[in-house]
């Protein structure tokens, strides 16, 4: 089986070709990165409609396929940002249609862990998702993946960009943070505000902001910043893992890149005696292979959507969503099979 996969829902067009083998077979993506301030939906709508159609054939001459071979359509359908996922969701709808193939509806976060579990081999793991527009603990529990632990407010990821903006860094601010924080050594007290299982990062950023109007250095500010957010990401993940039991802890998401955060990780796990694993950066940071893989799992276990039905779901859970590929092998398991 071979499936494209077409992912839209932030600032990245991609296309990714995956088979039922695990195969990755293509992943080609194209980023719009503003001139300036943030990321405006519209104009990364824009930038997704003007790159689709050469996205696409790169992403099938990549994988050296015949569109004709192809058995199936995925597409992120969400969460995300509207425009974007509305462009995404227009060209799989018209290649399911004119081809005669099912269309797949992915969810951004499932594939975002698919990915992960199949680029690091690991079955079970206890999931740190951290990117731009999400911050989830999550493991697979019960038919779907639960979450351990979120953020009440912004992204971890959302927060960094934002601070970064804010002093003059280019987008994404991640990188550029976590390059100046190495050169800080001060820590400098920022909220740390860990409620039950969840997180904010809105006060740590407005504290962020204010002590660089005050002076403070940007090296020191960047290393508090990082510390303050990672630490407490990790104080859930260590608390989520205990709680669930799991035998491995999974990074996922552009924030995965940070080497701080997978050193930080790293070290819970070496505590608690469990595998640590990061996703390569390719896969990390937002990407059409994993919609395309994502898409496998699914139709390999009729997971399609009719043309007709096929809405964005700008605001769509992780733990909205049934994982069937897994759901039956936990109850194979529990039978003892
Ligand atoms: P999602 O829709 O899943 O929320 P996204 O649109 O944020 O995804 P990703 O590509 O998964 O897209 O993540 C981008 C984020 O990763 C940005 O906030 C960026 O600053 C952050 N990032 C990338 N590299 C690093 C790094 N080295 N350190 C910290 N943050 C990083
Ligand atoms: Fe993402």
């Amino acid at each position: 089986m071979l499936i494209l996969g077409i992912e839209c829902t932030a600032h990245t067009f991609g296309c990714g070709i995956a088979n039922s083998k695990g195969e990755i077979l293509a992943n080609v993506n194209s980023e719009y990165i503003p001139t300036s301030g943030g990321i405006h939906p519209r104009e990364a709508a824009r930038h997704h409609a003007s790159v689709a159609a050469s996205v696409i054939c790169d992403a099938l001459k990549a994988a050296g396929k015949n569109i004709e071979e192809i058995d199936g359509f995925a597409v992120s359908l969400g969460p995300g940002l509207g425009p974007c996922l509305r462009v995404g969701a227009t060209a799989a709808r018209a290649l399911s249609l004119y081809y005669n193939k099912p269309l797949i509806p992915v969810n951004h976060c499932v594939a975002h862990i698919e990915i992960a579990r199949l680029m690091c081999k690991i079955d079970d793991p206890l999931v740190v998702y951290i990117s731009g527009g999400n911050t989830i603990i999550s493991a697979f529990s019960d038919g779907k993946y639960r979450v351990f632990g979120e953020t009440l407010d912004i992204a971890l990821g959302n927060c960094l960009d934002t601070f970064a903006r804010y002093v003059g860094l280019p987008h994404p601010g991640g990188p550029h943070i976590e390059k100046l924080a190495l050169k800080g050594s001060n820590y400098i007290n920022l909220p740390y505000v860990v409620k039950g299982q969840d997180m904010s990062f809105s006060g740590l950023l407005t504290m962020a902001i204010r002590k660089f109007k005050d002076g403070a250095m940007l090296e020191d500010i960047c290393f508090s910043l990082q510390e303050t957010a990672f630490s407490m990401v990790c104080e859930v993940t260590e608390r989520a893992l205990v709680h669930t039991g799991k035998d491995a802890i999974l990074l996922t998401g552009g924030v995965a890149a940070n080497r701080r955060l997978r050193v930080m990780m790293e070290s819970i796990a070496k505590d608690h005696g469990v595998v640590f694993k990061a996703v390569p950066v390719e896969y990390a940071r937002d990407n059409g292979a994993m919609i395309a893989w994502t898409g496998v799992l699914s139709l390999l276990h009729n997971v399609t959507i009719p043309v007709d039905e096929s809405f964005i779901r700008p605001r769509w859970r992780l733990d909205a969503v049934d994982i069937p590929w897994r759901m039956n092998k936990h109850e194979v398991n529990k039978e003892g099979c």
